[in-house]
């Protein structure tokens, strides 16, 4: 994108109201911090630098500037959040630079739509009768395959091709979109056959997957698209499209695409489920941005349950009350509602329990607690759950209720809860200061693609760039005394060598380096500088020529997890 127009843009957005609207911010010096959005935390490790325009979290990891924060936040692309920003402020993002890319994406969206067509077009021929069949058996009634869009994959291994190459989409077209699989002596076959297929579609209506499911036992029971240019499984949700126009004011999590379905038809048009996988923190954080209540409704087997328990985790941190639905004398949601119909499941979503109604529950279903040990073991495992309760309300009444149902006073189960509140924090403080302390921790980047080989070399590298991300007047001097190849960490010379070169300022680093090694250069800018800088530069350089010359392997040659062993034998 036009650096100009980004630098203009970055000049009139201010970060720290921006990260207002989703995180509550407290000044402290010259930064503000806060409890990360983007980790789950008690203590706020989450920084924003108003003077430099960046975010960094020291817990996580995480760093970036205003396009980042929201792109991570709103789960936009970089061109979606740019847009999102230049609006905010009334500036016109300038048309797209490059117009092949673009031109390729769109036939990419046409190409799933077409193939959306003539699956759903299938169900009309002959030799679709069992799929017909199929549909009739589960009770899919005609307006909800057409709403859905189901179709059928033809039992054939090029039926799909031939009919999207005769619309003029290429082989390459055809592999790139998934919708075909290239075999061992290197002809492309059509991935779906025999199967029924559902769409899935995007917030914006664009088909940009499929799921199919085998008309049988047979297995395995559905095939997905594989991720491509326009499709990733964990930033998706099937359902969404409609479920973000319900008038129910709440979210149903299911587990399956046919729980879906049939919750839509029976007027529940507010379920979505995840793409084959357990929900992700980025589908959480989709939810919440469309309501702040989210019944999660898997299915009733231990896996389900499973499922379930993660899920609230996953939630944890987004703000959205999560509710955990029992359906009681059926598997899934699907037969539940075959089974009794939509105003029993309406009774079922009334009586939803909260999270730690939930997590309770599933507590005191593993003890026995008409034996006096089971119920002391009871009580000890509660107590850590209700340690973990923010609220003191809440806690509280909770308590009353493990209380009671052990048979013993609320009182003396809440002093117990305190005590455990009292150790968890000074664990935290402790693993903390862990941290602090440690040079060898602290200096490794959080991200594992990205950590450092000989951490002695590598800690001079960083503080040598901390003091030229913040203080560029001092790249010549650097320039003079050390050439990015002497550096031991192949992150942290390229980021060299982007300083170097002039590009030392944030709309060049997070336009040139990736999200992770940006986050690294977010961490250096917030760091504090030694007080003789020059000195500084100098002793850098030296150092890192010193551990280049007692040996080592050139940056990026040796094994860190190895390298890091080592270190550790030495000790
Ligand atoms: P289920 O097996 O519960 O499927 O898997 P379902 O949607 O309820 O379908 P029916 O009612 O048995 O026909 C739940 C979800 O897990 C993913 C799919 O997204 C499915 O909807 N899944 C399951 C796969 O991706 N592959 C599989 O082989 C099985
Ligand atoms: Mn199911």
């Amino acid at each position: 994108m036009d650096q100009r127009f980004l630098d203009d843009l970055f000049a009139r957005v201010d970060i720290v109201s921006l990260v207002s609207k989703y995180v509550h911010l407290t000044k402290k010096g010259g930064n503000h911090f806060g409890l990360c959005p983007f980790h789950n935390e008690k203590t706020p490790s989450f920084s924003v630098n108003g003077e430099k325009q960046i975010f960094h979290c020291f817990g996580c990891g995480v760093g970036g500037g205003a396009v980042q924060f929201l792109m991570k936040m709103e789960n936009l692309e970089f061109r979606d959040a740019v847009e999102q920003l230049a609006q905010s402020v009334g500036m016109e993002v300038p048309k797209e630079g490059n117009p092949r890319e673009e031109r390729r994406r769109d036939r990419l969206y046409e190409l799933m739509r077409e193939a959306a067509r003539h699956f759903h077009a299938n169900l009309a021929r002959p030799e679709a009768a069992a799929a017909v069949e199929y549909i009739r058996r589960r009770a899919l009634a005609p307006q909800t395959v057409t709403r859905f869009g189901l179709g059928y994959s033809m039992d054939s291994w090029d039926d799909l091709s031939r009919a999207m190459k005769a619309k003029g989409y290429s082989e390459e077209e055809l592999l790139f979109a998934g919708l075909t699989v290239r075999g061992k002596n290197n002809s492309a076959y059509d991935r779906f056959r025999g199967r029924l297929m559902f769409p899935i579609i995007d917030v914006r209506g664009r088909v940009i997957a499929f799921g199919g499911r085998v008309l049988d036992d047979s297995l395995p029971k559905y095939l997905n698209s594989p991720d491509t240019p326009i499709f990733n499984k964990t930033q998706n949700l099937f359902g969404l499209n409609y479920a973000k126009k319900s008038k129910l004011g709440k979210l149903i999590l299911a587990e399956g695409y046919m729980d879906v379905i049939s919750l839509h038809q029976a007027g529940f048009d507010c379920a979505v489920a995840s793409l084959g996988t357990s929900l992700t923190s980025d589908q959480a954080r989709i939810i919440s941005r469309y309501t702040d209540k989210c019944i999660i409704s898997y299915d009733a087997d231990e896996a389900g349950q499973k499922a379930a328990q993660r899920a609230i985790q996953i939630f944890g941190g987004a703000g959205v009350s999560v509710q955990v639905l029992r359906i009681p004398g059926a598997k899934d949601p699907d037969e539940f509602i075959k089974k009794n119909g939509p105003e029993a499941f309406n009774a079922l979503l009334s009586q939803s329990e909260g999270q730690t109604e939930y997590r309770l529950r599933i507590i005191r279903q593993k003890y026995d607690l008409s034996h006096d040990d089971q119920k002391v073991a009871f009580l000890r495992e509660a107590s850590g759950m209700l340690a973990g309760i923010p609220n003191a309300v809440e806690r509280d009444v909770f308590a009353g209720r493990a209380a009671e149902a052990a048979g013993v006073g609320k009182e003396a189960l809440l002093i117990e809860v305190e005590k455990r509140r009292r150790a968890d924090r000074k664990k935290e403080e402790a693993a903390r200061h862990r941290e602090d302390i440690s040079p060898v921790n602290r200096a490794q980047p959080k991200e594992r693609e990205l950590r450092y080989r000989d951490t002695a070399s590598a800690m001079a590298e960083e503080t040598l760039l901390a003091v030229l991300l913040q203080r560029p007047e001092h790249c010549g001097q650097a320039k003079a005394l050390l050439q990015p190849e002497d550096f031991s960490s192949e992150p942290l010379a390229e980021i060299y060598r982007l300083v170097l070169a002039g590009k030392g300022d944030t709309v060049h680093l997070s336009t040139e380096l990736s999200p992770e090694k940006f986050s690294l250069c977010t961490k250096l800018m917030m760091r504090e500088l030694p007080k003789d800088e020059k000195r500084a530069v100098a002793d850098c350089a030296a150092r890192i020529r010193a551990e280049k010359l007692k040996g080592g392997a050139p940056a990026g040659e040796e094994d860190p997890l190895l390298a890091f062993r080592k270190m550790k034998a030495k000790k």
